[in-house]
């Protein structure tokens, strides 16, 4: 399995180290061909660059990508192409990883980590796929101008092409198909054009499936649902921006975005494994972060990239396992629960692997 690690910035590099300890534990440290590159800060740092030659080199010739996280405080000052923590958004466009599926599910033992009623969240095992391409993150022409009246603008454009949807589309009612056969289209087709362009391709797709039930809502409504009855969801599709956004609700609904991984594919079986919750600076270096979400990741990555059931099923068993043990970060604590920190959270997973 030809794997490269690209740790990061500020949490990052402690929580992949722990997911590429459970890694080896789980498939043997023969099978893996790792290799770690600099990216983000860090490649700033190695090479002056956030997104470094060499270091997408080695994501273009692996199998499959861990990463950590990248950015620094301050970042949004800094232009695009120097941007530490836009060296993710280059490398998914470079690698064209435009199916983003991002699990939102709750393990029963943290039901009380969420602010949700635990009636409300209880079970909940939902999908959301985001588009990961396109839309207002990459659409042209953007940039800042000044206009007639002499006043700065800023400007960008959602944009998505007919191919993009639907290829989106049926990756979408695929994943149904493995799940409960019901797939929610979110958009704002009330408003925008490229929204009801985005309506009326993800419809026609749906014909193709006529065993997955094809609903649609508006992003507003979405959103409301989503804190009302979020198990009345199976998989939800969304361009970019919503996703982006609908994604992080759901995260809380699970307790802490220190538990949620995710997977971002190419057409084919390449893919970039992450957990969603970023650099967490006020915590970095402080061995205190939760590393589940990336050993979550690596789990995905066995499953998606490499078919690796048996060995992915061991990691989530042992996940739920050091769970029900009784240990947590800070993120999940509650009084009763025994506080680990990051690598003795490592450790717990790899004991609990057997
Ligand atoms: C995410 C993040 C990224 C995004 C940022 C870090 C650019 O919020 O993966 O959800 O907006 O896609
Ligand atoms: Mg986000």
């Amino acid at each position: 399995m030809k794997i490269a690690v690209l740790p990061g910035d500020g949490i990052g590099p402690e929580v992949t180290r722990e997911a590429v300890k459970v890694l080896k534990a789980a498939v043997g440290a023969s099978k893996l061909d790792l290799t770690e590159a600099p990216i983000g800060g860090a490649g700033v740092d190695a090479a002056g660059d956030p997104l470094p030659d060499a270091t997408l080199e080695i994501a273009r010739k692996a199998d499959a990508i861990l990463f950590g996280a990248a950015g620094i405080p301050g970042d949004e000052a800094i232009p695009y192409a120097m941007r530490p923590g836009a060296s993710l958004l280059r490398l998914r466009k470079h690698l064209e990883l435009f199916a983003n599926f991002r699990p939102a599910f709750l393990f029963p033992e943290l039901a009380d980590a969420s602010t949700l009623k635990r009636e409300v969240v209880e079970g909940l095992d939902i999908l959301i796929l985001r588009e990961l391409t396109g839309d207002l993150y990459f659409g042209e022409p953007r940039g800042f101008r000044t206009n007639a009246a002499g006043e700065r603008e800023g400007f960008n454009t959602m944009v998505y092409s007919e191919p993009e949807v639907e290829r989106i589309a049926r990756v979408a009612f695929e994943a149904a198909r493995k799940r409960s056969r019901k797939v929610c289209s979110v958009d704002k087709a009330n408003v925008l054009e490229v929204m009801q362009l985005w309506r009326d391709v993800v419809t026609r797709v749906g014909k193709d499936y006529p065993d997955v039930e094809l609903s649609h809502m508006f992003v507003d409504a979405a959103v409301m649902m989503l804190m009302k009855n979020p198990k009345s969801f199976d998989v939800i599709v969304t361009g970019n921006v919503f996703g982006d956004i609908l994604s992080d609700g759901a995260a809380m609904l699970t307790g802490s975005i220190g538990m949620l991984p995710t997977a971002s594919l190419a057409v084919g079986k390449k893919g970039l494994y992450e957990p969603v919750h970023g650099t967490a600076p006020d915590i970095a270096g402080q061995n205190k972060a939760n590393p589940m979400a990336a050993i979550l990741s690596a789990e995905m990555m066995l499953r998606y990239s490499f078919d690796e059931t048996a060995a992915a099923d061991r990691i989530n068993a042992a996940v739920r396992k050091t769970l029900a043990q009784g240990y947590r970060t800070g993120d999940i604590y509650e009084s009763g629960s025994k506080k680990v920190s990051t690598s003795e959270m490592g450790d717990a997973v790899v004991a609990a692997l057997g």
